[in-house]
C-alpha cells in the first residue's frame, strides 16, 4: 500500500497539455459531452489499481471515458448513466469498436460509400449567408413548402429552423436520411454516431454550450457546411477507432476484445438505485459525480433530441442530481437534497464493491450563489468514511483553472480515493 500510495504522489494529475482539440483521436472525445475525464486520468487509475479482467464501474460514466481506457486495459467494464443520450452514444461507439473489431474495414466502406452518395452537389436554397433567426414566422417565410413537407415526413420537429441555417438543414435532412436508409449493422451506428458529434458544430449558436442547453436560440443563421463537416468526422473516427484497436492489440495480446465486450454492460439508470449490478460484484468504481448546481447534462443535448426525441429529455432532469436548474432554489435544500443523494449513492457504491478494493471519486465545488459557503468536497469525502465501510488512502487537489471552458468558474477538483474495508 506504501508504494501504492507513493506512485500515485508522484503523478502530476493536472494533466494541462491535455485536451481535445490537442488529442483528437481519443475516441471518446469524437461526440462532444460537458465536464468529461482527461482520458489519462482513468488510464492511470485503472493501471494502478487494478489487474488484468477485474470489472471497472463508472456510475456516473457521462460520454464513457473510463469505459474507453478499461477497455483499452482490458478490463470488462459497468458503465451507467441516467442521461438518455449519453447512454446511446457510449452504446454506439461500443457497438463501432466491436464491429470495427470483427470487419476491420466496415468504417473505410461507409467513409466511401457516403463520400459517394453525397458527391452530388446540393442546390442551395438560400444565397444569404446569414439571416435574421429570432422569429419563427420570418424564417419560416424562408422555407419552401416541400421543404417543411420533408421535414414533417421525416418527423422532424419544426424547431429546427431556429437553430440552423437553411442550407445547413437541408443538408443535415439529406444525412439524416442517410442514417435511416440502411440498416446494416455497424453501418447505421457510424453515420448516427458521425451526425450526432456534428450538430453542435455547424449550429448557428456560437456562444457558451449553456446557451444550448437554456434553449436560446441564435440571433442570426448562418451556413456552415453539413456535409463536409460529417465527411470529416469520419475520417477521424476511421483514424481514433484503428488508433485504438491498434494500442488494444499490441498492449493485450491474447486479449479477445468481443470476449471483453460481452462481459461489460451498459445500462441506463439512476445511480441511487443500481439494482441491476450485483452485490460485491465490481473491482473498482472511477467516477465523477456531477459539480453540485454546475451543469444540466440532459438539456445540453437538445440539439440531438430535436433530431432523435428522447421522451427523458423533459422526464428525467427532475432526477439529475446537483442539476445547474437548482441554483436558483432555496441554498440549503438545495445541499441537503445533494448530500441525501450522494449518501443514496454511496451506498450503492458500497453495495456493488468487493471487499479491499478501491471507490475513486473525482469532483470539485460549485460556484453557484446558493451554495456558497458549502464544502461539498469535504462534506462528501467525511461523509463516505463516516457512513460507509470505506477508509480514505489518497487525496489531491487538481488544478483546472487552464480550461477554457471550466464549469461555473471551478478552477480545481479534488481526486479521493478510499478503499473498501474488510
Ligand atoms: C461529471 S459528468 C461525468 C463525465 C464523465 N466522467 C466523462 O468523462 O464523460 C456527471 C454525469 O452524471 C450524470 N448524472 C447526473 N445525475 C445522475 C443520476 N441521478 N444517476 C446517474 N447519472 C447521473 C450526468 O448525466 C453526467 O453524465
Amino acid at each position: 500500500m506504501e508504494n501504492l500510495i507513493q506512485t500515485l504522489k508522484q503523478v502530476n494529475w493536472d494533466f494541462s497539455d491535455y485536451n481535445s482539440q490537442r488529442f483528437p483521436l481519443d475516441v471518446n472525445s469524437i461526440s462532444w459531452y460537458p465536464a468529461t475525464f482527461p482520458p489519462p486520468i482513468p488510464k492511470f487509475l485503472i493501471a494502478l489499481l487494478t489487474e488484468p479482467g477485474d470489472v471497472v464501474f463508472d456510475p456516473f460514466g457521462g460520454s464513457g471515458t473510463t469505459v474507453i481506457e478499461a477497455i483499452k486495459q482490458n478490463r470488462p467494464f459497468l458503465y451507467n448513466d441516467l442521461n438518455p443520450f449519453a447512454t446511446d452514444t457510449v452504446r454506439n461507439v461500443v457497438g463501432i469498436l466491436l464491429e470495427s473489431s470483427i470487419s476491420p474495414k466496415l468504417l473505410q466502406s461507409v467513409r466511401k460509400r457516403d463520400g459517394a452518395l453525397l458527391s452530388g452537389k446540393i442546390e442551395r436554397i438560400c444565397d444569404e449567408e446569414l439571416y435574421d433567426g429570432k422569429n419563427m414566422d420570418t424564417v419560416r417565410k424562408k422555407y419552401p413548402q416541400e421543404m417543411m413537407d420533408r421535414m414533417k415526413s421525416l418527423g422532424l420537429n419544426e424547431e429546427l429552423i431556429l437553430w440552423y441555417h437553411i442550407d445547413t438543414l437541408n443538408e443535415l435532412l439529406r444525412l439524416y436520411e442517410l442514417i435511416h436508409a440502411d440498416r446494416e449493422r455497424g453501418v447505421c451506428s457510424t453515420r448516427k454516431c458521425a451526425f450526432t458529434a456534428i450538430l453542435k458544430d455547424v449550429c448557428s449558436q456560437r456562444g457558451h454550450f449553456t446557451y444550448i442547453t437554456d434553449n436560446c436560440r441564435p440571433s442570426q443563421l448562418r451556413y456552415y457546411s453539413a456535409i463536409s463537416t460529417y465527411l470529416a468526422m469520419l475520417d477521424r473516427l476511421i483514424l481514433s477507432i484503428d488508433d485504438f484497436l491498434r494500442q488494444f492489440v499490441v498492449s493485450n495480446r491474447k486479449a479477445d476484445l468481443v470476449e471483453l465486450i460481452n462481459r461489460s454492460a451498459i445500462y441506463c439508470g439512476d445511480s441511487r438505485n443500481l439494482n441491476l449490478v450485483e452485490d460485491l460484484s465490481v473491482d473498482f468504481i472511477l467516477t465523477s459525480p456531477p459539480y453540485l448546481c454546475a451543469q444540466d447534462y440532459i438539456k445540453t443535448m437538445r440539439l440531438i433530441n430535436l433530431f432523435f426525441p428522447n421522451e427523458g429529455f423533459d422526464r428525467l432532469p427532475s432526477q439529475e442530481i446537483g442539476a445547474r436548474a437548482y441554483r436558483k432554489r432555496n441554498g440549503q435544500e438545495v445541499i441537503n437534497k445533494f448530500y441525501d443523494d450522494m449518501k443514496a449513492f454511496c451506498g450503492e457504491a458500497e453495495r456493488v464493491l468487493k471487499k479491499d478494493k478501491f471507490f475513486c471519486f473525482i469532483i470539485g465545488q460549485g460556484k453557484a450563489k446558493v451554495i456558497d459557503g458549502y464544502d461539498t468536497i469535504g462534506d462528501l469525502s467525511d461523509m463516505v468514511v463516516r457512513d460507509f465501510h470505506f477508509q480514505k488512502i489518497f487525496e489531491v487537489s487538481r488544478n483546472i483553472s487552464y480550461k477554457w471552458n471550466r464549469l461555473g468558474g471551478v478552477d480545481h477538483e479534488e481526486i479521493i480515493i478510499f478503499q473498501k474495508k474488510t
